[in-house]
């Protein structure tokens, strides 16, 4: 987590750094600081967001320099505060870094440099590094960027790092392990980010550090790339970025949640875009074609993936194994990774991930290359580590999500295992064509269905209006839909702070049913296909029980309405493809409830939106 923004050029680097770190605020929102050079240095740090970084310049004066380091804080060492805050200076005064990640070791490498009468302000990892390369520095009698490499090669965990010497205020050095750093080439002109959007309005021409390389950028010369481990230069590779400005702004909503919300059936439809022909009765899918034959001899798919990216794996376990006839496994990657998982030939193992960054998923991907699987990932940031690190894989094409809350991500990741698995299920014979024909132009519908279940937003604000105040709440779905019913929860409690909990509805009454009473609001989803008439035994028993029932129903249901406290009506589909449409108006009640009680919708407490630590 944490955001960083850099610059080095003949622009004021001011106006450049605080935007990008609004930009890159989804990263982590603790604290916020920036250091610009012109002449002297200029410090500032602020626990809170980078508005209020932003008021502690309060004059023009202050905001004159070339070259300059922002970073905004999700903290992993030390409180939020002012003085844990980055940037952070080595104890000559010279030397200034901004980090994200994690220096495992820094407490041995802080009592040497104790010992050697360096002293700390802080109680960060980075204020250690800084001070380490400073001594190799002095020690060596070398340049930052040697000292940077040697430094480096005496840490353990993971970092990006941006660094510069006040005495040198031409050249920035970088390095990467683990979390990301992007540089943007401009016309004498270099700027450096977590990710791309804070310099898409400057330069289209980006250069991604890959883990264990670092750069050297100097204005008027063209970059250089060198192995942190052996100190090789290696050939840069300058791409041409897709991205652009409007699909990083609000466009008119009141928060990037309810935008994205609302933007999910164009970006499916960019997903399936290319895709799904369902005219030549088609899905091309270049990773699965390249490597047909291990996706046919697949034993079995194991999923990994976090939070939202790890519900919609569950959603393709369903999928994969209803359509493919392929058994499925689904992980948590943080568990994964320290389990000496059984993986064997034959296995296909796909990371998950919205931000292709996450680094408990980045560590399991690496173990599952040790053990020889093929790795395909669904990702949905181009160029990002983890697509970079598996073998083959498709992209979701969801454009950038900024709401720390994941909307667009999932349905985008779930259309993705659709396309998978249907495409499979007719080379593998194991759906009858008309079938296959079948499930492949219903999914050319389910944008068209999305845009009319988006149309009970208004009915979706009262009912959030409603249960505003509700202290817990149960979310209940089976089969395809029971990953329905654990996202649902994961967006309430994580926007709005309501204790929510997601079950498979028969599990009900092994436990949760005990916390039902007139005070507990229980979201039901109840479509027609599935096992609807053992959901409306589920109803019963919360409705003598006296619970709320706020049920998500297909249209024109009428024995559910009969029952339920509120019903929301989604579009009749395929059962195998309710999750898109169920999805929907739990991602609306979650948001309205939140800005009902006032909360940061965008930037939740605690969270961070790509969670680049372990
Ligand atoms: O970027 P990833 O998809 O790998 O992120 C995984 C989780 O951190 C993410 O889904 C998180 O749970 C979201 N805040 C959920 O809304």
């Amino acid at each position: 987590m944490c955001g960083i923004v850099g610059y080095i050029g003949h622009r004021d680097a001011f106006p450049i750094i605080i935007n990008g770190l609004k930009r890159l605020e989804y990263r982590g929102y603790d604290s916020a600081g920036l250091a610009l050079y012109n002449d002297k240095l200029i410090l500032k740090k602020s626990k809170g967001k980078v508005k209020d970084l932003e008021q502690l310049f309060d004059n023009q004066a202050q905001k004159k320099g070339l070259i300059g380091l922002g970073h905004t804080r999700w903290a992993t060492h030390g409180e939020p505060n002012d003085i844990n805050a980055h940037p952070h200076v080595s104890n000559s005064g010279n030397l200034v870094i901004v980090h994200n990640g994690i220096i495992e070791n820094y407490d041995s490498i802080k009592q040497t440099l104790l010992q050697r009468g360096y002293r700390f302000k802080s109680d960060t990892d980075t204020e250690v590094l800084i001070n380490l390369i400073e001594d190799v520095m002095n020690n060596e009698q070398i340049g930052l960027g040697k000292a940077v490499q040697i430094a480096l090669n005496q840490v353990v965990g993971a970092y990006a790092i941006v660094v510069f010497d006040r005495k040198n205020p031409e050249q920035i050095v970088m390095a990467r392990l683990g979390s990301p750093l992007a540089i943007g080439i401009g016309k004498d002109e270099y700027f450096i980010a977590s990710d791309a959007t804070p310099f898409i309005e400057f330069t289209k021409n980006a250069l991604y550090l890959e883990d264990e390389q670092m750069a050297i950028i100097q204005k008027g010369k063209d970059p250089q790339i060198r192995n942190i481990k052996d100190d090789k230069l290696v050939v840069p590779y300058i791409q041409e970025l897709q991205l652009s400005l409007d699909q990083i702004e609000k466009g008119g909503y009141e928060h990037f949640m309810l935008k994205e919300i609302y933007e999910q059936p164009g970006v499916i439809r960019d997903t399936m875009r290319g895709r799904v022909l369902a005219d030549q009765n088609l899905i091309k899918l270049s990773g699965i074609d390249n490597h047909l034959s291990k996706f046919l001899n697949a034993k079995r798919i194991i999923m990994i993936g976090a939070g939202t990216s790890w519900h919609a794996g569950l959603v393709g376990e369903y999928l994969f194994e209803e359509l493919a006839r392929v058994p499925v496994e689904v992980e948590y990657s943080s568990e994964f990774r320290y389990r000496n998982p059984i993986i064997n030939e034959n296995d296909i193992v796909i990371p998950v991930s919205q931000s292709g960054e996450t680094a408990d998923t980045l560590a399991a991907i690496k173990l599952a290359k040790q053990k020889n699987a093929f790795i395909y990932a669904i990702c949905n940031v181009v160029g990002s580590s983890i697509p970079r690190e598996s073998h083959s894989g498709t992209y979701t094409h969801a454009g950038p999500e900024i709401g720390v809350a994941s909307t667009k991500a999932f349905t985008t990741q779930v259309m993705v295992m659709a396309m998978m698995a249907l495409k499979l299920a007719k080379e593998k014979g194991t759906v009858s064509i008309s079938e296959y024909n079948m499930y492949l132009s219903e999914l050319e519908n389910i944008p068209n269905k999305i845009e009319k279940t988006l149309e009970s937003d208004l009915y979706i604000q009262q009912i959030a209006h409603h249960y505003k105040d509700a202290a817990n709440a149960l979310y209940l779905g089976r089969g395809f839909n029971f990953p329905v019913a654990l996202e649902g929860a994961l967006k309430l409690k994580e926007i709005s702070y309501i204790h929510a909990e997601g079950y498979p509805a028969a599990e009900m009454k092994h436990g949760p049913i005990a916390l039902i009473d007139e005070n507990m609001p229980v979201v039901v989803i109840a479509t027609k296909k599935g096992q609807y008439e053992k959901i409306i035994s589920n109803i019963q028993e919360i409705k003598s029980r006296k619970g709320k029932i706020i049920a998500i129903v297909t249209e024109g249901d009428q024995q559910v309405k009969a029952l339920a406290d509120h019903v929301i009506e989604i579009p009749e589909t395929l059962e195998a493809f309710t999750p898109f449409l169920a999805t929907v108006p739990l991602q609306l009640l979650s948001y309205y409830i939140a800005v009902y009680r006032g909360c940061n919708v965008d930037q939740p407490r605690n969270l961070a939106k790509s969670v680049t630590v372990e």
